[in-house]
């Protein structure tokens, strides 16, 4: 499928998903993230494709795109939320890695909280400048900022707006991993979580996930129960067979 708004190739098992419009510094609007809905849907029933790589070239992306908002009705505002195709990104069964350089704000910074992974460069800028238009973070930030970094640093910087370097983003957690060049960094990340057992990644995915919204005890619950199902899976039977037979497993994803 070809998009307008993002550029999509699959290369050795990873797909990479550019945001692509240079001109705005890649602000999202409606169609790219509409987009972005359409492109997750696809990798995900692609079997060829493991894990997923969103970045944007020189810049991740400046935030939602401000012309598209500035004469939103508060009807109009809840419609154009992107928070429905943020949330299947955050879902997505496959291990999903933000590559960021440049500009990451507001609504493309709540794009990367979606990701299990962000890698940045060290000076890259990062932050949530809403609240100097008026508003706050409105695609998943004011939930996912803090359980990532805390609610006192996800205060301090949502209310500031303060723009940091991606070193100070990485002393906070909020970047996981620092790189002078985040694009190649992920592919070889990618690269090797692609010949993982994507079965056990996904199910770990969804037990992590689910840490942030039940108690302790139902957390445990349910990771024994996705624990239990892959030993219904060959890769787990390859996997420990090949430790006993002193060998390298190959996995086929069932
Ligand atoms: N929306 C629309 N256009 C944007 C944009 C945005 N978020 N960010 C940058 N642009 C446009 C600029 O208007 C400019 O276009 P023109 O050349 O046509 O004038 C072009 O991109 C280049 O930007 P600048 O000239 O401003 O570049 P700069 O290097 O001087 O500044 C910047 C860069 C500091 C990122 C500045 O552009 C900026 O402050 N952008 C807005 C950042 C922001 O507030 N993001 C949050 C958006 S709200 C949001 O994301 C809500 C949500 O939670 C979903």
């Amino acid at each position: 499928m070809s998009y307008e708004n993002i550029i999509v190739r699959n290369e050795n098992n990873v797909a990479v998903v550019n945001l692509n419009r240079p001109k705005s510094l890649n602000a999202l609007n409606s169609d790219m993230v509409a987009e972005l809905g359409k492109a997750f849907d696809e990798l995900t029933g692609d079997a060829q494709v493991k894990v997923i790589i969103i970045t944007g070239e020189k810049n991740f992306a400046a935030g939602a795109d401000i012309t598209n908002m500035v004469e939103l009705t508060p009807e109009e505002a809840y419609d154009f939320a992107f928070s429905p195709i943020y949330n299947k990104i955050a879902n997505c069964p496959k291990p999903v890695i933000a590559a960021i350089e440049g500009f990451a704000l507001g609504g493309a910074m709540e794009l990367a909280l979606c990701c299990d992974l962000r890698i940045a460069t060290p000076t890259a800028k990062i932050g949530f400048p809403e609240i100097t238009l008026g508003i706050f973070p409105g695609a998943g930030g004011t939930q996912r900022l803090p359980r990532l970094i805390g609610a006192a640093q996800a205060k301090k910087l949502i209310y500031t707006g303060a723009i940091i370097r991606g070193e100070a983003a990485y002393a906070l957690g909020l970047v996981d991993t620092l790189a002078e060049n985040p694009l190649k960094e992920a592919t070889t990340l990618a690269e090797d979580l692609a010949a993982k057992p994507p079965v056990a990644l996904k199910l770990a995915k969804e037990c992590i996930n689910a840490a942030d919204d039940v108690d302790l005890n139902t957390g445990v619950a349910f990771e024994a129960t996705n624990w239990a199902r892959l030993f219904a899976t060959s890769d787990q039977k390859e996997g420990m067979r090949a430790f006993i037979e002193k060998r390298k497993p190959t996995f086929v994803g069932k």
